[in-house]
């Protein structure tokens, strides 16, 4: 085996007269993190080396010893064994470095045609690309659960709230169904994203392309890339890819965290519309009593991180002029804080949402509450000839009677109706008002009224839970 490193161990020692300080080394290496793409890294090279070989730039017995030094190296990392060394700065180095350990020249001609730049680029997409699919996969779990939960919701009723006040009966059903359209956007957002991940930088060197003849169509197809990418200088420098992820991870935590406030209400004693397993709350170390739901309060919280790290990405990128700068080795961090927030969160809460204990009693006294089925009742009058503006004044009135009466619409006789809506002083008929008006007043009334598309009506519920197995193939 020949090994003609110099004693420095950098891979660009020659040119340098000093060494570095070991705070230095420390500040500028990454592979105490980016030892994570190891496998890409891997992966990538195999590729590489694979269409230099077909290229006629390496001989095939170097490929096959590449290949061999690889999987070694690649049983090594699988089995903690392999020795990660600050020294060699980044994943690429080390595993460079070892490849020409066990298989001498083969190994140090892996890197013809190539840079860094390019292979860490090809590297954050293989990664991201395999994340994505996972993402996806994990987001279908959780719609599947909401689903569910949704079904066997269909006709539970509780209030449906508009700034926090009670505004008509909806379905629980119905209300967990909007956090399924919610997680459907975000898996069309990572699909959305994915095909601009899963490009081919592979090629463009460390900026200008390179002298050998490379076959990049070749690499991407080895390495299932859609294409290669177009422009040599974008290749390197482009991590756009990295930030729309991010911005689709953003939203779809935001929908968590939307998702989690409302647990966090219903759980309160004030509402107690819902409590949640025992495993997703903790309890406190001073009061005995204390069921905290602490894990939709974290993922409210880890929030703010995912959208800490679309904010360092794009902040990152903002000042570099073209093509890679060291930069750019901060998007590392950022990116896999996100993807392990984003799969934990998503893990969790599938299971958690499976699990709501749902309190229907308690829903549907307080639907009872608030003179939810006001608007059925303005609606009502408009189809027996009323225009909609003196319905809502008659409706207002009758509320403010309830009011002092201290009872709700649904509780009142025609005769007390029609004492509350005074219609004659707004020039209509008390024959309006009969046994059939008081009937759009009760809350199954309210909810079967709404039977359009979209509508809460438990049918459309359970219709809209049906198109959504489908789309989905759940
Ligand atoms: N560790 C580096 C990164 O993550 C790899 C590329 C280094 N390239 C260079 N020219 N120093 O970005």
């Amino acid at each position: 085996m020949s090994n003609q490193w110099s004693k420095k161990q950098e891979a660009w020692s020659a040119r340098f007269n000093e060494p570095m300080s070991e705070l230095v080394k420390r500040y500028t290496a990454s592979v105490f993190f980016d030892k994570r793409l190891a496998e890409f890294d891997i992966q990538g090279s195999l590729a590489h080396a694979t269409m230099l070989a077909e290229a006629g730039v390496i001989a095939a017995s170097d490929l096959q010893a590449i290949q061999n030094g690889m999987s070694q190296i690649l049983s090594e990392i699988k089995a903690g064994q392999f020795t990660w060394q600050l020294d060699l700065e980044d994943v690429h180095l080390n595993i460079e470095r070892r490849l020409t350990e066990l298989v001498g020249d083969a190994g140090k001609r892996l890197h013809t045609g190539r840079s860094r730049n390019d292979q860490v680029a090809t590297d954050i997409r293989l990664f991201l690309r395999h994340e994505v699919d996972r993402i996806q996969g994990l987001l279908k779990v959780l719609i599947k659960a909401l689903i569910t939960v949704a079904e066997r919701n269909h006709d539970t009723v509780m209030p449906g709230f508009t700034h926090l006040q009670v505004a008509q009966p909806v379905t629980f059903g119905h209300h967990l169904l909007a956090y399924a359209e919610m997680f459907e956007r975000d898996l069309e957002r990572m699909h959305d994203c994915r095909k601009r991940i899963n490009r081919l930088p592979l090629g463009a060197a460390a900026l200008a392309g390179t002298t050998f003849p490379i076959n990049r169509n070749r690499t991407a197809e080895l390495l299932e890339f859609d294409a290669p990418t177009r422009n040599s200088l974008d290749s390197v420098s482009d991590r756009d890819f990295a930030i729309e992820f991010c911005s689709a991870s953003s939203i779809l935590m935001m929908h968590v965290s939307r998702l989690s406030e409302e647990l966090i209400i219903w759980m309160s004693q004030r509402y107690a519309f819902i409590d949640l397993p025992d495993r997703f709350c903790t309890g406190s170390s001073i009061m005995p009593q204390k069921k905290n739901p602490d894990v939709p309060e974290l993922a409210r919280g880890k929030t703010g991180r995912v959208y800490g790290h679309l904010m360092g990405l794009l902040t990152l990128m903002k000042g570099q002029p073209l093509a890679y700068n060291k930069d750019n080795q901060e998007d590392k961090e950022p990116l896999f804080d996100t993807v392990d927030t984003v799969v934990d969160t998503l893990t969790i809460f599938a299971e958690m949402v499976e699990g709501i204990q749902v309190k229907a009693d308690n829903m549907r006294a307080a639907t009872l509450e608030g003179y939810a089925t006001a608007t059925d009742l303005a609606d009502a009058l408009v189809k027996r000839g009323m225009p909609f503006r003196d319905a809502h004044e008659a409706v207002a009135r009758a509320v403010r009677y309830c009011d002092t009466q201290q009872c709700g619409l649904e509780a009142l006789t025609v005769a007390q109706l029609q004492e509350a809506l005074k219609l004659t002083e707004l020039g209509y008929s008390d024959d309006l008002v009969n046994q059939e008006l008081c009937a759009v007043l009760t809350l199954e009334g309210s909810l079967q009224a709404r039977n359009h598309i979209g509508g809460t009506n438990p049918g459309q519920v359970m219709a809209a839970a049906a198109a959504a197995r489908q789309r989905l193939g759940l």
